[in-house]
């Protein structure tokens, strides 16, 4: 069977943007440096009024339809990864195709179409499904259709409204992919989790601190389960690790870990040996506490190494240089760290045509997954066809009074009648409500 993977990426952010340091953190009287350095981000995209899940995706996937010269015929299914829907029944992707359709000639009546939802993993998920739908032979020649899409809000005083962001990633999943190909290889680490969940309610209820701790644990579980079936992992494997980017300082964890377990036993460690010690085993320690006590006095050790800035900072950072100004969009996020990295490729003229990478997607509730990537040749002309750089540049910038307009006008128990702040132009915009509540989508 011929390669299958990410044929073709775009990204849709909202439009307006809020700045963490600048505007947040004194209207909050908290140190900027809690958001540029803790959590490391410097700013939140928002949707504008006319703006949603609907019209983030479909603006992202007619962007990419019309540069690839696609009409709904090419397309054999959609599907849209989320968990800001507003409807238990009607997927969001009839909505998508629904817009696709008012601009395009055709439609999209013999293509699958779902939801899927496993909080920020499904995105991952879906392109799971793309890619096995495909292998199976079931897709007739035709393309699978991605769209990963989140409103990321919290609610007002949540100690997640620092982590807030919004918007779309469209990816186009089919055999002999220009972007990347995808591993048949892939690990879970899976548990039933209360780390953050939304039962029936707009906002999710957090346990913030545990969210944080249940990432890394299913994180391990799936780097583990992955080995199981790939073997044994080397630092040196990846030329970059695009993880689920809930803000770049969860992943500045996961990433340490991540070092000491893929440098275990291997030719990193003999050389670390010297100055910081081996890595601690467990068999040789008499109780938990103490075996835990040297890992902490390891690890802070080990971050401190020009080997694992080096690792961190030619594997790692690229990934981040998007999240940073965007903040958390749940399902698109660990699909952003990959266009982040392989952007920083291109702008350092490296050629990574080749390279491996290796994904780690996380969903809360929960579940983490990792499988291995290879970038094809197309993968740089993919990247350049990219306007993310102009769309983040063009965002407007709210005050804080504005944010709070903002969040109450995407609060669904709130009424209010604000004028939106950006002139929508060649775009799908949201235009109300239907005769049984649907929403109404038109292209102006
Ligand atoms: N200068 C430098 N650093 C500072 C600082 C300052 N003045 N003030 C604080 N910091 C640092 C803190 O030390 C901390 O870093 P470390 O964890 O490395 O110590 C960081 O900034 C954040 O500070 P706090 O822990 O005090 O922040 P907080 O209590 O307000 O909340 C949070 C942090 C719990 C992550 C919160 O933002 C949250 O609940 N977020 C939503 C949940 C989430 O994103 N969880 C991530 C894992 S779950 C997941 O990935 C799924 C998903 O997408 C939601």
């Amino acid at each position: 069977m011929e390669s299958v993977g990410i044929d073709a990426i775009e990204i849709r952010p909202g439009k307006l943007r809020l700045d963490l340091a600048e505007t947040f953190a004194p209207a909050l009287d908290e140190a900027p440096e809690k958001y540029t350095e803790g959590l490391g981000l410097y700013a939140s995209s928002f949707p504008d009024i006319h703006e949603d899940i609907v019209t983030m995706g479909a603006n992202a996937a007619h962007r990419l339809m019309e540069r690839k010269d696609l009409e709904p015929a090419d397309i054999g299914r959609i599907d849209v990864a989320t968990e800001s829907a507003f409807d238990n029944s009607k997927p969001v992707s009839t909505y998508v195709a629904g817009c696709l359709e008012q601009v395009f000639a055709g439609d999209f009546h013999h293509a699958n179409k779902g939801e899927r939802k496993f909080a920020c993993i499904s995105g991952t998920q879906s392109l799971d499904d793309a890619y096995n739908w495909i292998k199976a032979g079931r897709s007739r020649g035709r393309a699978a259709l991605v769209i990963a899409t989140d409103t990321a809000l919290y609610a007002r005083g949540d100690a997640g409204e620092a982590t807030q962001g919004a918007g779309a990633v469209a990816m186009l999943i089919d055999e002999e992919p220009a972007v990347v190909e995808m591993s048949q290889a892939q690990g879970y680490g899976s548990a039933d989790e209360t780390d953050f969940l939304k039962p029936n309610q707009q906002f999710p209820s957090v346990d913030g601190k545990r969210s944080v701790q249940v990432y890394l644990a299913r994180m391990r579980e799936a780097l583990e389960d992955y080995e199981g079936v790939a073997g044994d992992t080397h630092p040196d494997d990846f030329r970059y690790i695009p993880f689920h980017t809930p803000f770049p300082g969860m992943v500045r964890k996961a990433a340490l870990l991540g070092y000491r377990h893929v440098a275990r036993g291997t030719d990193v460690e003999d050389g670390l040996a010297a100055r910081i010690g081996r890595q601690p085993r467990r068999d040789d320690f008499d109780d938990e506490a103490a075996y835990e006590g040297a890992v902490r006095e390891h690890m802070d050790a080990l971050s401190g190494t020009d080997e694992y800035r080096d690792w961190f900072g030619r594997t790692i950072e690229p990934t981040l240089d998007v999240a940073r100004h965007v903040g958390n969009w749940y399902t698109g996020s660990v699909h952003i760290a990959r266009a982040s990295a392989l952007r920083r490729a291109r702008e350092e003229g490296f050629d990574a045509a080749g390279e491996r990478l290796l994904v780690g997607s996380y969903g809360s509730g929960a579940q983490a997954e990792i499988h291995a990537e290879t970038v094809q040749e197309g993968w740089n002309e993919e990247i350049e066809a990219l306007n993310l750089g102009d769309q983040l540049a063009a965002r407007y910038d709210m005050s804080f009074a504005e944010y709070e307009q903002v969040h109450d006008a995407h609060n669904h128990a709130v009424e209010t009648e604000i004028e939106g702040f950006t002139e929508p132009d060649g775009e799908f915009v949201f235009d109300g409500r239907g005769p049984m509540d649907e929403r109404t989508y038109r292209f102006v």
